[in-house]
């Protein structure tokens, strides 16, 4: 695969304006030239981690002085705790030493958590510069890099800082995949077959026929694995930018079992990725919808399938944290109002939100996502 192979390009439809996704195997050496079709401006500011940057700073950077913009690279440390107002601030100084005005981009080059805090940055930065993204992890093409949730954590919790803010594009290039360890390939699909069980029962076939490809990271599906789940996800966030009407919620799939498991695992020095969490998250909702009489047992046999078969795991080596995790979800329930909400599938392709899911149902989610 290389840069002769096509771009696709999804519309994401926002307001105040609609921007285009760019999925373009080679993409990155156009980057400069596609951010010169939507602005003019001296001087970019590239936002990296410090692993991308090794990597793939060098030519973002030359792509953006070949397309007349002065870049500044900044890279920040890999991993979460670069989600702080601390990092923010100091890029701050940064951006003033750099002399970024409102006219000059903020552009991330990296995953979830590059993006998160450089569009956070460039949401608040002049009152909002800016802001294109190149991402380059399967967790980001697929999820993060589309629906303009921008944020940084703060000691009460993760994203609680924050705006939602739209790129003027996201440039997708599949090529630096390459270069992603196994584990971390893998654990960004999860969000992938969230998307197909939430929302397109077509999409979960064609996982299904696919799921050898998928798992080895078999370069030629990849383009349309990331367009099509950028498709299911523009479709939700143009009807529900911000998460208002509950269709967006839905987006939320395994999540409150997976975030229980995430913590669990964080807590005992093996931490997970965020994308196993969910996959098992999602057996565990898969088993809640069976016991509430919502989900056929075929159906739920064919989501737990899936997921094993594009290498996530099916549960935690958890077996003796039943209380610890119905603790961590019911804390959950505090931040939504008091009521403890669950995005179930009632098939494969249509999910919906419950508030009346109950205790007995939840214990057989955990005890089928934990092993
Ligand atoms: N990742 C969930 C959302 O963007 O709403």
């Amino acid at each position: 695969m290389g840069s002769s192979s096509p771009a696709r390009t999804v519309w994401v439809e926002v307001q105040p304006r609609r921007y285009p996704v760019i999925i373009h195997p080679g993409g990155l050496a156009s980057l400069g030239a596609i951010l010169a079709e939507h602005l003019k401006a001296p001087r970019a500011f590239l936002i990296t981690d410090r692993n991308v940057g090794l990597l793939y700073a060098d030519q973002a950077a030359a792509a953006l002085r070949e397309a007349g913009f002065e870049p500044t690279v900044f890279a920040v440390e890999p991993g979460e705790s670069s989600k702080s107002l601390q990092t923010a601030g100091r890029i701050y100084d940064a951006l003033a030493a750099a002399k970024i005005d409102r006219a000059c981009p903020a552009v991330s080059l990296g995953g979830g958590v590059v993006g998160d805090l450089t569009g956070f940055v460039a949401a608040t930065w002049l009152r909002g510069i800016p802001f294109a993204q190149c991402s380059t992890t399967v967790e980001a093409n697929v999820d993060a890099s589309v629906g303009g949730k921008t944020a940084v954590n703060h000691a009460s919790g993760k994203n609680m800082i924050g705006a939602f803010y739209q790129p003027q594009f996201v440039l997708i290039d599949p090529d630096t995949l390459r270069t992603l360890s196994e584990r971390d390939y893998r654990a960004g699909l999860a969000e992938s077959i969230k998307h197909a069980v939430v929302r397109d029962a077509d999409f979960f076939d064609w996982h299904e026929r696919h799921a050898d490809e998928i798992r080895t990271c078999q370069v030629d599906c990849l383009p349309e694995l990331f367009e099509r789940n950028v498709r299911v996800k523009a479709e939700i966030v143009a009807q529900d930018e911000r998460e208002i009407t509950g269709l967006r919620a839905l987006l939320n799939f395994g999540h409150t079992v997976g975030h229980a498991i995430e913590s669990a695992m964080a807590r005992r020095g093996r931490p997970w990725r965020h994308g196993e969490a969910v996959a098992a998250g999602m057996v565990a909702a898969a088993e809640i919808a069976v016991a509430a009489g919502r989900l056929d047992r075929a159906a739920a046999e064919r989501i737990v399938e899936l997921i094993r078969r594009v290498g996530l795991p099916i549960a935690a080596p958890l077996a003796d944290a039943h209380d610890e995790l119905w603790r961590l979800i019911e804390a959950d329930k505090k931040v939504s109002a008091g009521r403890l909400r669950f995005v179930l599938a009632d098939a494969i392709g249509r999910a919906r939100l419950y508030d009346d899911v109950q205790h007995p149902w939840i214990q057989a989610g955990i005890a089928r996502a934990v092993g």
